[in-house]
């Protein structure tokens, strides 16, 4: 009988003085002092037991030089794939990069030239933006609907928008950060449809593809139909599901062998090809032994966003979270405040003592939300919103 180990998400680890953005670095980016750091999508958990060990294991070994991806690695990858979304993946098709938004930066400067037009869809996260103006190409958005609660896309638009033959390529959320959704199937399809009717590549950044509550199940775009295959690169880490980012380890999943020799010439020329030898072993064994870990994990999450939730529904009912499918991030509408985002984000800073990520830097859409990280211990969520009812209540005062 194998043993079912019990993790202790409740455990308050202190972070301050390990050089983490998100705890030592919050004070001075944010221009404020005291802050509670409820923003940048990391977790306070500690890692399942196996990434430590086989950390430890490398560490012992003590020899740290030039590092491949072995065949391990990439039956890791492949089996996690296969077994937590039912997508078949050839060990081919992974190629590496140390992060997602630096594979973001190589896959628009290398499939994409002066003068093309790259779509993406806000509220949504900011290097998307980022990475398309970096490489001096036109942006061209199409926003999603926020309508009874529920954001969607508006697929008029969308379809409007890729007719443009100036656009050449689409970076889709999948799941969406920040607002949550986990896209069905009759969603992902019609972009599949609309992107291959007009030629345009879909980057699908699934980086918060594991991170899913309440049944939903996330769909890898590639494996919607041979058509989406062919026409997609899948941003995939384990960075986000085991909190790894400071391991930097992706893969970038690309089943059409062209598009693949045009990335990986990109890795090249940027002399990238190489993983981390600790970030490696880290994956490895995340990805062999770190699944009850991420289902405990996901259902302390759970238990984190609903409360947040019906806190504000009775404490605060000014703010509503908008329902949480996918990610660690919940996204909180404001506008019934009727501040505006300045006055929005000095109320969060000063008066709450908070750091969220204001929702105007997810484009202008996100004006008068913020997003909270709901991956730490209960009682940081509790004092959050201890600390935000009583901001709240001294706006009435
Ligand atoms: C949608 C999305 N993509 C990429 C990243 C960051 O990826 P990386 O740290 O691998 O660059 C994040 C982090 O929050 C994210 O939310």
């Amino acid at each position: 009988m194998t043993k079912y180990k019990v993790y202790h998400f409740d455990e308050k680890i202190e972070r301050k003085g390990t050089a983490s953005v998100k705890w030592d670095e919050v004070d001075r980016l944010y221009h404020a002092e005291g802050l509670l750091p409820m923003w940048v999508a990391d977790m306070d958990f500690r890692v399942p037991d196996e990434v430590t060990d086989a950390l430890k294991g490398r560490v012992d070994h003590g020899i740290y030089g030039y590092s491949a991806r072995s065949e391990s690695y990439l039956s890791a990858v492949q089996k996690w794939m296969r077994e937590r979304h039912s997508w078949e993946i050839d060990k081919d098709w992974l190629c590496h990069s140390p992060g997602v938004v630096t594979a973001l930066n190589l896959i628009v400067d290398g499939f994409t030239k002066p003068g093309d037009k790259v779509l993406i869809q806000p509220p949504v996260y900011p290097p998307f933006r980022k990475s398309v103006h970096n490489q001096g190409r036109e942006l061209v958005t199409s926003a999603l609907v926020y309508d009874n609660g529920k954001y969607t896309m508006n697929f008029t638009d969308l379809e409007q928008k890729m007719s443009d033959p100036s656009v050449k390529m689409m970076i889709l959320c999948s799941p969406h950060n920040p607002v949550g959704r986990v896209w069905t199937k009759d969603e992902l399809s019609r972009v599949a449809e609309l992107s291959h009717k007009h030629h345009v590549l879909v980057i699908s950044d699934e980086i918060h593809g594991d991170l899913v509550f309440n049944g939903k199940e996330h769909l890898p775009f590639a494996n919607l139909s041979e058509e989406a295959a062919n026409h997609s690169i899948i941003c995939t880490a384990p960075s986000k599901t085991f909190n790894l980012a400071g391991l930097q380890i992706s893969n970038i999943i690309i089943p059409n062998p062209s598009l693949r020799r045009i990335y990986l010439s990109q890795l090249q020329r940027f002399s990238l090809n190489e993983p981390n030898a600790l970030g490696a072993a880290a994956a490895e064994a995340a990805y062999r032994e770190g699944g009850d870990w991420l289902s405990q994990c996901l259902d302390y999450i759970k238990v984190n966003a609903d409360y947040v939730a019906d806190f504000l529904r009775n404490s605060i009912p000014e703010l509503t979270m908008v329902p949480l499918e996918g990610t660690y991030l919940g996204w909180i509408d404001c506008r019934k405040l009727c501040l505006d985002k300045l006055q929005l984000q000095n109320l969060m800073l000063k008066k709450a003592k908070i750091a969220f990520n204001q929702g105007y830097t997810f484009g202008n859409e996100g004006e008068g939300f913020v997003r909270i990280n709901l991956a730490c211990p209960h009682s940081l969520i509790e004092q959050a919103m201890r600390q935000l009812h009583r901001a709240i209540q001294s706006l009435k005062n």
